[in-house]
């Protein structure tokens, strides 16, 4: 089954008033993951085509197993394709030229994972910190800029505790600072609300949707949540194939819809 999800053909991305869209940001064509080979061969994705444009908030939205993880992998450039490929801002990221890929984990995406992997025994300034000193930056201003960013994340009380002292929800927060201090223009969410009750759950989505907004973010989340889903402004899903056992993205329509849509498919709950 082929992909129906690049946002440019489909319903649901058209603008009020006729304003022009986004420009696309980060874009996948053609996207195939195989994994191992021969007899042990296991294909997880078939043809994902997705296109993200400028300032969206995108749910994906599938069954565990789905290749959710996977897919953010391949769009961080963290793993590669067994063939398609990614695009930033049009340009292949290519997978062969090492600096270009470095380029672009570097500086233009983030990676949210839904266990936080903080250094349990550094502090929170230092966590957050580290991006910004693996790139040369300085010792000092990194360490400020990393307690602003805590600040921005309701955590100006906790900067010096360690990070293995602090609840799930704050060392969610602590991993959305770290995520952002490099200021990506794309952030890629892989359950980043999977292991948090409830109510930390719906706060680290909301200041997820407030920093998206304030420092003009790409998103792409994906979440087992619907009701977080429905909030976001489209959710793409992942259909199991009719010919194999691989899983194909479709692009659902506005997000609105997407809870009637979803609760339709066998794929999901809450
Ligand atoms: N490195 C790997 N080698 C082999 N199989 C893998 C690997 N990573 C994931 N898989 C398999 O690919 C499928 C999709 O996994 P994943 O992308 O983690 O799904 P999701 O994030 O939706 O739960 C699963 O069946 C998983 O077992
Ligand atoms: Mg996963």
């Amino acid at each position: 089954m082929s992909s129906e999800a690049n946002s440019g053909s489909v319903a649901g991305t058209a603008t009020p008033y006729g304003l022009p869209e986004s420009p696309v940001i980060l874009e996948a064509r053609g996207l195939r993951k195989i994994y191992g080979s021969g007899s042990r061969s296991l294909t997880v994705l078939a043809d994902a085509n997705l296109s993200l444009r400028r300032g969206e908030m995108v749910a994906i939205v599938a069954p565990s197993g789905a290749g959710k993880s996977t897919l953010l992998h391949l769009l961080a450039a963290l793993d590669r394709p067994t063939s398609g490929a990614v695009y930033f801002a049009s340009k292949p990221i290519e997978s062969n030229q090492d600096s270009t890929v470095a380029e672009f984990r570097n500086r233009a995406v983030a990676f949210l994972w839904q266990r936080h992997q903080l250094l349990a025994d550094f502090t929170a300034t230092e966590n957050v910190a580290m991006p910004l000193l693996l790139r040369g930056e300085g010792f000092s201003p990194s360490m400020t800029t990393a307690r602003k960013w805590l600040a921005e994340v309701g955590l100006q009380d906790r900067t010096e505790h360690r990070a293995g002292e602090l609840s799930g929800g704050e060392q969610q927060r602590v991993a959305i600072a770290r995520a952002l201090v490099t200021r990506p223009a794309v952030l890629l969410a892989d359950e980043p609300t999977g292991d948090l009750d409830e109510q930390n759950a719906w706060a680290v989505f909301e200041l997820l949707q407030r920093l998206h907004r304030a420092y003009q973010l790409t998103s792409l989340i994906a979440t087992h949540n619907l009701a977080l889903a429905a909030r976001c402004d489209r959710v793409l899903t992942l259909e199991h194939g009719e010919r194999d056992a691989s899983f194909s993205l479709r692009d659902t329509k506005p997000a609105s819809m997407a809870a009637r849509i979803l609760r339709r498919s066998t794929c999901c709950s809450a």
